[in-house]
């Protein structure tokens, strides 16, 4: 599969939700097109950056194993791919299926446009036999402005509002904004269309959901259809069967669906839960507190040409927490990996700093990547990791296989979708305080996902097996806070790491 921003036009004059801007486009679309592949399959992906800027490309959820210079993560794990130059990624999807996504992770483009999806298909699905048909379904939140405008703007000294506020969002791509609110010299049709999935009446769907928003988690929910969960993150989970899913930044759900309702049409539901995501030593804007409603629609086969009257679950749910780890058992649970053999605790926390910018620390540090200057080149040209100058928050481990327990403490007000990159792993339990209440943990069949919701003011405990040698990512999904520096590295098995031959084309990125 070759993905490419239009060679022509850097970037693409867009409308998904009715209003012009400029988008970062791969394959010329947006969202960029679906990557599929088999259980076991190698995937290459000729990357020909036209943007006139450096990129990269991160496969979000996928381990790579053996492929650390593939993760796609500037600074971390290779210099991003400078402007007219190809990189084709190429890595295995091992044993991994499921539901995935890809996104630039060079500064806040894919907030731009640049990021789609990724399905690993499973010949072995043992959820095969219930379901006849599937979609892909991404829910995002969109901003017209682009992303370097507004981080600018939210980076400057003495700032003290929001994070940008998106003007709308999106549903697989498409949205309806109201043009009344556009500036006068600005594009803007009204009506957009609105993402539409046709349903054959007896007919069972498998319904990928993924969140590849810049700042919201959502509720989804879809009205009188009750939603069957069978995956969390590429793993496969007991079904649990729910009215609405929060679903928080780069996280995936997997639901099956039955068109047993009558033939109609019905409201598709996303809603950005905007109270999820104050944060502290921000100046809480009124408008913030309302939550905004996407919308999409499903249509059953035979149904008029009308818009949907259906009317919203009244099912109450937690809208800034995952739902409870107790409901989402893996189908082949495991218990929690003993005996734990190092403790990690992040404390997480917004400070002004000295420049009077609000940044975000994690254990009193902010991350800010060496583009140029990749960890990953760094221990391959023998450098020690134990030897890096302290200013980065970098765990190093370096025995093979070990256990490795995180305790992640959110001490502010907002909630926030921590992603760790390389691995899935296993959440023991979270809660409110910053105090572990050990009594709450599931050591017996715990969730795995690869990524969790921190709710503010509260304390989540993870674990996961050090069997993966690389250089790995560890953040906040919420892209402006990336930016702000709420990012740690894991450097794991460093010994093992440094003895890898990295490919040429690689090597090279750093010498341009
Ligand atoms: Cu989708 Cu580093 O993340």
């Amino acid at each position: 599969m070759l993905l490419y921003p239009n060679p022509q036009t850097r970037q693409k004059n867009l409308s998904p939700d009715g209003f012009e801007r400029r988008v970062w486009t791969a394959n010329d679309v947006y969202p960029g097109p679906i990557i599929r592949a088999n259980k076991g399959d190698k995937i290459f992906v000729n990357v020909t950056n036209c943007f006139g800027e450096p990129a990269s490309i991160h496969w979000h959820g996928l381990t790579q194993k053996e492929t650390n210079w593939y993760d796609g993560a500037p600074g971390f794990t290779q210099c991003p791919i400078p402007n007219d130059v190809s990189l084709v990624y190429d890595f295995s999807t091992y044993g991994q299926s499921g539901t995935y996504w890809w996104h630039s992770h060079y500064l806040t483009q894919y907030v731009d446009g640049l990021r789609g999806t990724l399905i690993i298909h499973d010949p072995d699905d043992p959820y095969l036999k219930s379901y006849d048909e599937e979609y892909v379904i991404t829910l995002s939140d969109w901003y017209h402005d682009n992303s370097s405008t507004l981080l600018s703007d939210r980076m400057a000294p003495g700032y003290e509002g929001f994070d940008p506020i998106p003007d709308s969002g999106l549903i697989s791509g498409k949205g309806r904004y109201d043009c009344s609110a556009a500036p006068k010299d600005s594009k803007c049709t009204p009506n957009a269309p609105l993402a539409t999935y046709k349903f054959k009446k007896g007919r069972r769907y498998r319904l990928r959901l993924i969140n590849t928003s810049t700042e919201y988690l959502f509720t989804f929910s879809i009205d009188e259809h009750k939603l069957k969960i069978i995956e969390t993150d590429g793993e496969y989970v007991e079904p649990y069967t729910v009215e609405k899913i929060p679903i928080n930044i780069g996280q995936r759900y997997s639901v099956i669906v039955e068109a047993n309702q009558a033939i109609d049409n019905y409201w598709i539901r996303a809603t950005m839960n905007k109270e999820c995501v104050n944060s502290n030593n921000f100046t809480i804007n009124i408008n913030s507190a309302i939550n905004y409603e996407v919308v999409g629609i499903l249509k059953y086969e035979g149904a008029k040409n009308d818009e949907p009257t259906t009317k919203e679950s009244n099912e109450q749910h937690d809208r800034c927490k995952d739902l409870s780890t107790k409901f989402l058992i893996p189908l082949n649970a495991k218990p929690a990996p003993e005996p734990v053999h190092k403790i990690i605790t992040l404390n997480t926390t917004a400070i002004t700093n000295e420049k009077n910018v609000t940044v975000f620390t994690v254990n009193g540090k902010s991350f800010s990547p060496d583009f140029q200057n990749p960890t990953l080149q760094r221990i391959l040209n023998g450098e020690d990791p134990n030897t890096f100058p302290d200013d980065q928050v970098t765990f190093v481990y370096d025995e093979p296989n070990g256990v490795i327990e995180v305790i992640l403490i959110n001490n502010g007000n907002g909630t926030h979708p921590f992603h760790m990159h390389g691995h899935n792993f296993f959440v023991l339990g979270s809660g409110d305080g910053t105090e572990v209440v050990k009594s709450e943990l599931n050591y017996k069949n715990p969730t795995i996902r690869d990524t969790v919701t921190l709710p503010a003011m509260s304390w989540t405990v993870i674990r996961y097996v050090a069997d993966n040698p690389g250089v790995w990512a560890f953040h906040c999904h919420i892209e402006w806070h990336v930016e702000m520096g709420f990012v740690a590295q894991l450097i794991e098995s460093p010994t093992e790491l440094a003895k890898r031959q990295p490919p040429k084309d690689w090597s090279s990125l750093c010498s341009k």
